[in-house]
């Protein structure tokens, strides 16, 4: 594959445009990586012929298939533990103590193959095995993506043993999965049906998503360029009721938007409330 600049350059303003991520001028290697084996199989030999196909042939799928090859789907569950402690033990508990009897509505907001939403519904479960009742109106996750191909891991609710082992603990395992032959895993029916899945670009309009009391928008952001960062918070913020709570991932910082965010410590780590 030829990624001379020009190539490479005019590849960057495509991807940024479909999905916010942003390449380092030196990516060279990255996208020849990622793309070599999908350009070859399409008799594709530069990333401007590349961008040509996917604009003269919009239906053709390419484009989708370029994207989620350039998108870093890793995940593990209950990934750095604290946001599904903190969730818990202090964002459900003071959730419903403020508005006893809700129901609570979740956005996992780039769920990759899944781990994340459904490690927040095994948290809501286990909330609800010490706090009786006091869930007992449910609960919804919506969990999207952009990559077609992650969504369709994650509704089968099925894992490997390799995925299984980054991140459950053997108590877990037990308590919420259902073995389904040799090395796989389905994940059980409670835990997976307060999940719904949809497909989403967060580059698009919010309207039609709702408002939510949680968000958690987790190794996603370090993606994208600081103005496209800045006005996905601004967008999230509205989708959040007053009060409601964003979790980011812990590499991650707000940087500004003081109007629209209350940073909270929670030791260990760090939330985001809508004011
Ligand atoms: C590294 S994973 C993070 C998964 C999970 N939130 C976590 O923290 O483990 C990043 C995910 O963001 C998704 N993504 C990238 N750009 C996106 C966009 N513009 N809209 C929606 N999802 C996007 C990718 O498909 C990928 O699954």
């Amino acid at each position: 594959m030829s990624t001379g600049n020009l190539d490479f350059e005019q590849f960057r303003v495509f991807l940024e445009k479909a999905c916010g991520i942003l390449l380092g001028e030196n990516k060279q290697y990255l996208v020849s990586s990622r793309l070599n084996k999908l350009m070859e199989q399409q008799g594709i030999k530069t990333l401007t012929e590349l961008v040509q196909r996917i604009q003269s042939q919009p239906r053709s799928g390419l484009r989708e298939q370029v994207v989620d090859a350039m998108t870093t789907n890793e995940t593990l569950w209950f990934r750095d533990t604290y946001p599904f402690e903190v969730l818990k033990n202090k964002v459900l508990p003071e959730m419903l103590r403020n508005s006893p009897g809700q129901r609570l509505r979740i956005w996992s907001a780039a769920c990759s193959s899944g781990q994340e939403p459904y490690s927040i519904s095994m948290t809501l479960d286990e909330f609800e095995r010490t706090n009786v009742g006091q869930l007992k109106m449910g609960a919804q996750i919506v969990a999207t993506d952009l990559s077609g191909a992650m969504l369709a891991n994650c509704k089968t609710g099925e894992y490997d043993s390799l995925a299984i082992a980054r991140g459950l603990s053997q108590e877990r395992l037990q308590r919420y999965f259902d073995p389904k032959g040799p090395g796989r895993w389905a994940i059980k029916a409670p835990i997976r049906s307060r999940v719904e899945f949809r497909s989403f670009n967060l580059l698009d309009s919010y309207a039609a998503l709702g408002k939510f009391d949680i968000v958690f928008c987790r190794n996603v952001l370090i993606y994208f360029s600081a103005q496209v960062k800045k006005d996905i918070l601004t967008r999230i913020h509205a989708t959040l009721k007053p009060g409601g709570y964003l979790f980011l991932g812990a590499s991650e910082a707000l940087n500004g938007l003081p109007d629209l965010y209350q940073m909270v410590q929670c030791s260990p780590g760090i939330i985001y409330q809508a004011k």
